[in-house]
């Protein structure tokens, strides 16, 4: 490492020589320096006031000349002085230079690349039937809504014709909230067990005429099996005005399937049991993967079950200030998971929330 050296010789040549091996030093410690720190540490060395070579210079060769080469010595100690401090100062531009050329190309963007492609997730698949349904539904002039999917006993039975006690609230495995035992029975909160609610808080918003279809979440204390879910979705629709038949449920819903599963497939109407309807029905389509020639999906009977329906009770339009002498209506509730199930040809239920996307992607 360089240090200042006492001078013996004065002469110009000898002079030279050591402003020479000075200024190389200087070059050399110069082009080591890669960061401020060292920076820093090299300025110290040559320029500290205390101690620096600078000072030594001058304190060792310049106060140690004899009077004859003080002036030329002098002379040359100022140049060096000059060369040091311009050699520090260019040293620390450089750095800063080289520093934001670094930053430069490590921010650099080559926008020829090929971009990123993300993969976009897709609807699920049962979020896709039932967007499915209610476009089949809106394309005939029906509107869409909602409901909440924490209900009062009131709208999810009582209203609908449920009395307490009746034995019909034995077919929807009720789960309730907790906590509720102080509340009078009609305002205790459960998960509701179908969208049928939405028919009563629908009539008690607007007056007929009603055409409305309402997709959404329901829950049931069912035990899961091959077609069956806790919690699972439904579509409700209701249809109010005057002169409705029996023959307008048919005919829409006749409809309405071959939209979804194809102009052969047949309907089939059997009388079945609900509380807000009456006349009410079983809707069976003919067996889409036998032609009705009957296989193990239908049970070997041709026909499979697909929702429920029926003419709003008269009884319904009391509970909502509609004129049961001046409307009449039907409603229909299918399940979406049946009818994804048939769409795509799958006979478990449980697949489409095992959330595996090996399942879930082939219908992307
Ligand atoms: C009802 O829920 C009535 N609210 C339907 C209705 C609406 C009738 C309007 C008349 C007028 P049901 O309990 O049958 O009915 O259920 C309707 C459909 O939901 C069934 O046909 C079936 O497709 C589906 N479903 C019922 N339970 C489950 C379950 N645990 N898992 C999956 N789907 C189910």
């Amino acid at each position: 490492m360089y240090s200042v050296e006492k001078l013996a010789d004065y002469s110009p040549e000898a002079l030279d020589a050591v402003a020479a091996s000075l200024l190389s030093a200087l070059a050399q410690e110069a082009a080591q320096i890669a960061d401020e720190a060292a920076w820093k540490v090299f300025r110290d060395r040559w320029m500290a006031r205390k101690n620096g070579i600078l000072t030594q210079v001058n304190d060792i060769w310049l106060k140690g000349a004899p009077a004859t080469a003080k002036r030329d010595t002098g002379r040359r100690v100022n140049e060096l002085k000059q060369a040091v401090e311009a050699q520090v100062e260019t040293t620390r531009e450089q750095l800063a230079d080289a520093g934001s050329e670094a930053r430069l190309a490590a921010e650099r963007v080559d926008i020829t690349l090929p971009g990123l492609r993300r993969q976009i997730g897709v609807e699920h698949p049962v979020i896709r039937t039932m967007n499915e349904i209610v476009s089949v539904f809106r394309n005939m002039g029906y509107s869409v809504g909602e409901g909440p999917e924490v209900e009062t006993d009131y709208y999810n039975f009582e209203s609908l014709n449920f009395p307490a006690d009746h034995p019909a609230r034995d077919t929807q495995d009720t789960i309730f909230i907790a906590g509720q035992q102080h509340r009078p029975q009609r305002d205790r909160l459960l998960l509701r067990t179908h969208t049928s609610p939405v028919q009563i808080r629908t009539m008690e918003k607007q007056p007929p005429p009603v055409r409305i279809v309402i997709p959404g979440k329901v829950h049931r204390h069912d035990t899961p099996d091959a077609t069956h879910s806790p919690v699972f979705h439904q579509v409700e629709g209701l249809a109010v005005d005057r002169g409705i038949t029996f023959c307008d449920l048919k005919g829409t819903l006749d409809h309405a399937m071959k939209a979804f599963f194809g102009s052969k497939v047949q309907t089939k109407f059997q009388p079945s049991f609900f509380p807000f309807t009456e006349p009410s029905v079983e809707v069976y389509i003919s067996c889409i993967f036998c032609a009705g020639k009957g296989c193990r999906v239908c049970k070997m009977s041709g026909w499979v079950e697909l929702l429920g329906a029926g003419m709003v009770d008269p009884a319904l339009y009391g509970f909502v200030g509609y004129n049961s002498d001046e409307v009449s209506g039907f409603a229909f509730g299918m399940g979406v998971e049946r009818i994804a199930m048939m769409m795509y040809g799958l006979d478990d239920i449980q697949q489409f929330y095992l959330g595996d996307v090996r399942f879930l992607e082939q219908f992307a």
